[in-house]
């Protein structure tokens, strides 16, 4: 088989009633993949590209399921160390999760927690200059993952940067054995690998980027098993040079 199979079985991240205590435990085991597999280094390197390009201050970034929204945090801290001025909104549909983010976001006035729901963004469109989005497109189905893409584009201004874990043997394996091996948390130990075959493949996400009509949006991949889906602000791919993938491909002008 070439892919681990799809599973469309619920997460316990997204189940209501869980006991605070491990609820809490898989919160961190998230933060800690964001710290330890460079899920906020992926995040902030394309964020430092966009300021170059984007003049627009405060910059306005919205964070789309953002969990305990350390993302956004990360994303406050390495704003004020270079003297840029943003404005985070940090979104997830969970009050429990946003109820954790509280504390994450705790003397962070540029980080606003909202409410909502991906599939309808509470935004206008063309209202924000960037929108991300981590690892968060395997919590839904194909045609729900397509709707999310679609309010993603509609509300970035200049660009987005989505990324989630690609569908794949190898991402099955690490994840199992981190999970297992240096955790002892029982949601992590099963949302850990099934997070994996809930994902998509790298076929999947192009066909993710088409179901959802997005143009001029380019599908990449990154190490450590991720793809991302980037549109870039306005003439900024043509110049960019650094963060090459080992694949990529554009979808629409
Ligand atoms: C794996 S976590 C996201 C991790 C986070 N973005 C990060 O990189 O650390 C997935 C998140 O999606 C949120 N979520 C699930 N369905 C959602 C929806 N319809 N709208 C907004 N958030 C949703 C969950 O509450 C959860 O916090």
């Amino acid at each position: 088989m070439r892919y681990p199979p799809k599973s469309q079985a619920p997460e316990y991240l997204d189940a209501p009633d869980q006991d605070p205590v491990e609820f809490a435990g898989l919160l961190e085991a998230i933060r800690r993949t964001n710290r330890w597999y460079g899920g906020r280094t992926l995040i902030l390197g394309y964020l430092r590209r966009f300021a170059a390009v984007i003049p627009h201050r405060p910059l306005t970034i919205l964070d789309v399921a953002t969990a305990s929204a350390d993302i956004p945090a990360a994303i406050a801290a390495w704003a004020r160390k270079s003297g840029l001025p943003v404005r985070i909104a940090a979104l997830d549909i969970n009050l429990d999760i946003l109820a954790a983010a509280r504390e994450t976001v705790r003397g962070l006035p540029e980080v606003a927690l909202v409410r909502g729901n991906a599939i309808a963004l509470p935004f206008p469109d063309r209202s924000i200059d960037v929108v991300i989005c981590a690892l968060s497109l395997h919590h839904f189905s194909f045609d729900d993952a397509a709707a999310v893409l679609r309010e993603i584009d509609r509300v970035a201004r200049s660009g987005f940067v989505v990324n989630d874990i690609l569908r794949s043997w190898t991402a099955y394996a690490g994840i199992l054995a981190d999970t297992w091996l240096l955790s002892r948390n029982r949601l992590a130990r099963r949302d850990g690998p099934l997070s994996v075959r809930r994902s998509f493949t790298w076929p999947e996400y192009h066909d993710l980027v088409r179901a959802a009509g997005l143009r001029g949006v380019w599908v990449r991949r990154h190490r450590l098993m991720r793809a991302v889906l980037v549109r870039w602000p306005q003439g900024l791919h043509e110049h960019e040079t650094r963060m090459r993938p080992s694949g990529e491909a554009r979808y629409g002008r």
